[in-house]
């Protein structure tokens, strides 16, 4: 069992990373994503209908979330290449100019949203995103620990989550209490996580440079003692409170510990970076132990990542540009409570 401290120095450690991102750089790594993937899944799974309540466990800055707050509020989402301009379409048809008050153009106004989420940073984003539109008093965010957010009991039709229970320290615990807040016999937990990190490039990219846990770390040049600690050794992870994320199996049998039985699918998730530039940058900002270890981006390390990931990862688009594209696979999960 982790310690408390551990676990208190986590999650604040978490807090800081995700709220700077959310007001840097997430933006445009989640914008990139092909085919709107991930909310498609989501949009897709019968328990998200029109009508519905919904929890989301840690909401970030809101790209799935309003696309899902679209559908419960009985709105059509539109399609597009990416989530960024999904989300963009989306929020332009949400504008309360285009609707006139209290029609919707779809079956049903009693739908409704919480997201809950640590960093305030997303949840301003998020905030700023929501303001203008006609789902705004329908999405309720709150700023909070998943674990001490106290979940109303029998009351939501479904909980999703995306990308966030290997984050969460108790995720048993928290799993749990999403089991006691869903509506009996009916209610579902649907959620996506990333697969294995071998199957997953934004995994075993920044890995490969941050040195391979099974084997020796390529140290590609000097660094300051002091950063490198923040870069637990594999052996060091044991004992300290450390994200699971790429370790499905593990998410999955806390899933079946809190009490569920579960489906699973399998389906990629692409991103395709305009420049390898882009690609540096993202990476920087999102992995702050890639910056802490590596230094500013241009240094010579980020010279060898910039030359790896052009010649494994350029992708010749049909318009003939070529991009850089990363290729993962992620884990859709439908679950329901065991009686
Ligand atoms: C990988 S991001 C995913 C964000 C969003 N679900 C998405 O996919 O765009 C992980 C999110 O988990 C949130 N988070 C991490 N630990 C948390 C906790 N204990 N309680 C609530 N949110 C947490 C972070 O603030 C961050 O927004």
């Amino acid at each position: 069992m982790a310690d408390h401290d551990q676990v208190v120095a986590y999650k604040r450690s978490e807090e800081e990373k995700w709220s700077q991102a959310g007001e840097k750089r997430w933006q445009l790594f989640k914008r990139l994503e092909k085919e709107n993937a991930t909310a498609r899944f989501f949009l897709q799974n019968k328990a998200i209908f029109p009508g519905a309540r919904v929890l989301e466990l840690a909401c970030g800055s809101g790209e799935t979330t309003l696309q899902v707050a679209a559908k419960v509020r009985g709105y059509s989402v539109p399609s597009g290449e990416t989530t960024g301009e999904v989300v963009d379409k989306l929020l332009d048809i949400l504008r309360p100019s285009y609707h006139q008050e209290g029609k919707l153009d779809g079956a049903s106004n009693s739908g409704s949203v919480v997201g809950v989420d640590i960093a305030k940073g997303m949840l301003n984003v998020f905030r700023g995103r929501l303001e203008n539109t006609v789902l705004k008093d329908h999405v309720q965010l709150v700023e909070s620990d998943v674990e001490a957010y106290e979940m109303p009991s029998q009351h939501f039709d479904v909980v999703i989550s995306q990308y966030s229970i290997p984050h969460f320290p108790n995720a048993v615990q928290v799993l749990k209490n999403v089991r006691k807040s869903l509506v009996p016999n009916t209610g579902k937990l649907v959620t996506v996580i990333w697969g294995p990190v071998a199957q997953c490039d934004v995994f075993s990219i920044p890995r490969k440079f941050l040195g391979d846990p099974h084997g020796e770390h390529h140290h590609h040049h000097h660094h300051h003692e002091e950063s490198h600690s923040h870069q637990p050794h594999e052996e060091d992870k044991q004992h300290s409170v450390h994200c699971h994320c790429g370790s499905p199996q593990h998410t999955l049998k806390q899933i079946e510990a809190a009490g569920f039985r579960f489906n699973t699918v399998e389906f990629p998730v692409i991103y395709d970076f305009p420049t390898v530039d882009d690609y540096l940058y993202c990476l920087a900002e999102m992995n702050q132990g890639m910056k802490q270890y590596m230094g500013e981006p241009k240094s010579e390390a980020w010279r060898q990542v910039e030359s790896y990931v052009k010649e494994h990862n350029s992708y010749k688009l049909s318009d003939g540009s070529v991009v850089i594209r990363l290729n993962n696979i992620a884990i859709g999960i439908e679950a329901e409570p065991i009686e």
